[in-house]
């Protein structure tokens, strides 16, 4: 009992005060999930395997706003971890304080510059700098379904809003939970996301959502986003406040609800729970949204540890660019590679569409930023219209309020 004691206090101060082994790797990040861990372990792995040791700092909370909280914490501290998982604008801000190292020499050697999507490369350098390896592309717009609800009802795949309203009543009708969610900000951020999508279209998500035009936000299209916004309130069952998006994920694994609107890292948690696309649960784009796609990528901005990028960060960031780990990788956490030249046949059905999908929006410029995720405008605004948008959510506002609420809170976080 005493060792076992002395044991965890020993392994707690190492975590805590940053006291790793030289050889050691610490990665702060928020992939706490079962489908998340079984990715990072297939990283974690691939650094064991060239002798780098990990040291696990793990701030659970999808979307990762606590782990930025706990991040600012640490390098206030003077102790910034080696490693962070990080979103879009919050590279380029940390990159604009001057604390990333410089990954060039390693993106010149593993030619970054020609193999990673222009659309991730906008947000892994800083510039002229390479600041970021990324490791996936996610995107938000998908609805995960459970099979074998919609084939007992006889539900076919929503190809429109009202379709989709449609199948939701149908299963509330049936006694399921039509739609599987958690009642925290960043989700109801994330639905926002294809709902401003398939309401305005790509021009309109552009104008309000990156644009941050005035006039687009204070719209009346703006109004009926609210308005469907209020429609899938009425679709989520009485004790979403606060759940953790997993365990909405799990509603839909268990057969108890029919849909749930998230980014494909749900499809982690099907594949983590042995549920086969097409088979146990389909995938399918936000009704509306079919030729965009809204993404947001992970990736890893190492650390400026004082001098040269360590051979640990090397290793790290080699690692994580490196073809067959963005293939071992990917498959497991539900996103896309983040390499442009890859045979992706490995994948499930699930990810070959979306990786299909990927480059044909790129091509056809109906490639966009997640608001939700910190792609589209940095992390103040985000937050003002996140408190907006779950404020609404709540009932707080009706649509014509959260309008109002959303142009003013917009103009004061910029
Ligand atoms: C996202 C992140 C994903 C996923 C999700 C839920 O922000 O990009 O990798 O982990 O949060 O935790």
């Amino acid at each position: 009992m005493r060792k076992l004691t002395l044991t965890m206090t020993a392994a707690a101060f190492v975590g805590s005060a940053g006291l790793a082994a030289a050889d050691d790797v610490e990665v702060l990040h928020w992939w706490t999930s079962g489908g998340e861990a079984a990715a990072l372990n297939v990283l974690r792995e691939d650094l064991a395997g060239q002798g780098i040791g990990w040291q696990d700092m793990p701030v659970a909370g999808g979307g990762g706003t606590q782990a930025m909280t706990v991040l600012r914490a640490r390098v206030t501290a003077g102790n910034a971890p080696t490693a962070v998982q990080m979103l879009g604008f919050d590279i380029l801000d940390w990159a604009a304080e001057g604390a990333l190292a410089n990954l060039n020499d390693i993106a010149a050697a593993n030619n970054w510059d020609e193999v990673v999507p222009e659309a991730l490369q906008g947000f892994a350098t800083y510039d002229g700098e390479w600041v970021a390896a990324p490791v996936n592309v996610h995107s938000t717009n998908w609805v995960w379904a459970n099979a074998g609800i919609l084939e007992e009802l006889g539900i076919e795949q929503p190809g429109t809003w009202d379709e989709f309203v449609a199948a939701m009543q149908a299963a509330q009708d049936a006694g399921y939970v039509a739609l599987a969610h958690g009642g925290q900000a960043w989700q109801e951020a994330t639905i926002f996301d294809s709902v401003v999508m398939a309401t305005g279209g790509p021009d309109f998500y552009q104008a309000a959502m990156i644009d941050l035009d005035e006039e687009a936000l204070g719209s009346d299209t703006m109004v009926e986003v609210f308005d469907r916004m209020a429609v899938l309130r009425g679709f989520v069952d009485d004790n979403f406040s606060g759940r953790d998006w997993n365990l909405a994920t799990a509603m839909v694994i268990n057969g108890e609800a029919a849909f749930q609107v998230m980014g494909d890292w749900a499809k982690g948690e099907f594949l983590n729970a042995g549920q086969t696309p097409g088979e146990d649960f389909q995938c399918f784009r936000f009704p509306g949204t079919q030729d965009q796609v809204i993404f947001n990528a992970d990736q890893f901005a190492m650390f400026d540890q004082g001098g040269e990028v360590s051979a640990q960060q090397a290793a790290l960031a080699e690692a994580i660019l490196s073809p067959s780990f963005q293939i071992a990788f990917n498959r497991v956490k539900g996103s896309v590679p983040a390499r442009t030249d890859l045979d992706v046949s490995e994948l499930d059905a699930c990810g070959q569409q979306g990786y299909v999908e990927l480059q044909a929006a790129s091509a056809s410029g109906n490639l966009f930023g997640s608001f939700a995720h910190g792609h589209a405008s940095p992390a103040a605004v985000k937050n003002a219209i996140y408190d907006v948008v779950t404020a609404h959510f709540n009932g707080e506002y009706d649509s014509a309020a959260a309008v109002e609420e959303l142009v003013l809170a917009v103009s004061i976080a910029q």
